[in-house]
């Protein structure tokens, strides 16, 4: 089984259209030895032809674009994207879905009934694209159950609720529920192995890290590296725990929670905001990263599992 990172940034991508905070900055004027990013998003394969997408970036065509992989050519309009899991409702997750418009069916959609409400109420894609192809809903659980897709044999997804926090347009946005945001365990049948994928998370708790312990590899929040990055770049008011990220650094940090975990279990940060000093491939922090054995995603990485 094979994952493919189709974008490891955060909302906004790297470098951000309007910002001009040092890693943009010196990304655009090849000042930083870092990589662009684009919006957040994988696919999954079982068979090297089929594809679960996980998450609809904004980017998905460039994506789609830079992934040959994704398209078979099997008939004159076709597509390895079988079809679409959304692990919450934030734009960066969503905001592809209008841009595969063209299909000449249905498009197969799997997502929890509260992301399906924000993204038929507050942001309503489903109610626009019943005008151009339409989607066939499948409900998610987020109570841990494993899950097949219609069409994609050889997956198999547990899905679990995870602390976070569901989309700024979303009436829940201060007092977010079980099933706005989703962990999800990526399962092999036929060897077992298991990927821990959470863009989103903002909240280690015991019983996370006994599910985190059961996987191979885990593939988590990247967002920020300390708790008021965005303040003190002068960027936004916000904090990470506002937003549902855990940073990275600190006491209870990311590096601390993954450092509860063997060695042997693969650990990839993803989802990066463009503001993450982590960026940069010869920074300090990049450095304390790959002492603790933590690597940081970027697109086009292969998973193999
Ligand atoms: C988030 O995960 O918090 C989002 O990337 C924010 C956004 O899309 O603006
Ligand atoms: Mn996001
Ligand atoms: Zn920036």
């Amino acid at each position: 089984m094979r994952i493919r990172v189709l974008g490891s940034s955060a909302g906004g991508g790297f470098p951000q259209w309007n910002c001009n905070c040092a890693n943009c900055d010196g990304l655009r004027h090849g000042r930083i030895k870092a990589r662009a990013r684009t919006q957040s998003s994988i696919a999954v394969t079982a068979n090297g032809l089929d594809w679960l997408l996980v998450n609809a970036s904004p980017d998905i065509l460039t994506q789609i674009r830079d992934t040959p992989d994704l398209q078979p050519a099997r008939a004159v309009r076709d597509s390895g994207i079988a079809a679409v899991l959304l692990m919450d409702a934030q734009i960066d997750h969503v905001t592809g879905l209008i841009m595969l418009r063209e299909r000449g069916s249905k498009l197969p959609l799997l997502a929890t009934p509260e992301v399906l409400s924000d993204i038929s109420s507050g942001f309503p894609i489903t109610g626009i694209l019943s005008h151009y192809c339409g989607v066939a809903t499948t409900e998610l659980p987020s109570d841990g159950r494993t899950i097949t897709v219609d069409g994609l044999p050889g997956i198999e997804v547990q899905t679990v609720a995870i602390a976070s926090k569901p989309p700024p347009y979303s009436p829940f946005r201060g007092n977010p529920r079980a099933g706005d945001n989703l962990g999800l365990v990526i399962q092999n049948p036929a060897n077992g192995a298991r990927v821990f994928y959470a863009p989103g998370l903002g909240a280690v708790t015991p019983e996370l890290l006994t599910l985190m312990a059961s996987c191979s590899v885990l593939l988590v929040d990247g967002t920020f590296w300390t708790e008021d990055e965005m303040i003190t770049q002068g960027l936004s008011k916000k904090k990470a725990a506002e937003m549902g990220h855990l940073p990275q650094s600190g006491p209870g940090g990311m590096i601390e929670q993954l450092g509860k975990l063997p060695r042997s279990i693969r650990k990839i940060l993803i989802h990066i905001n463009n503001t993450n000093p982590m960026l940069i491939e010869d920074s300090a922090e990049r450095a304390e990263l790959t002492r603790h054995g933590i690597e940081v995603a970027h697109d086009g990485m292969d998973i193999v599992f």
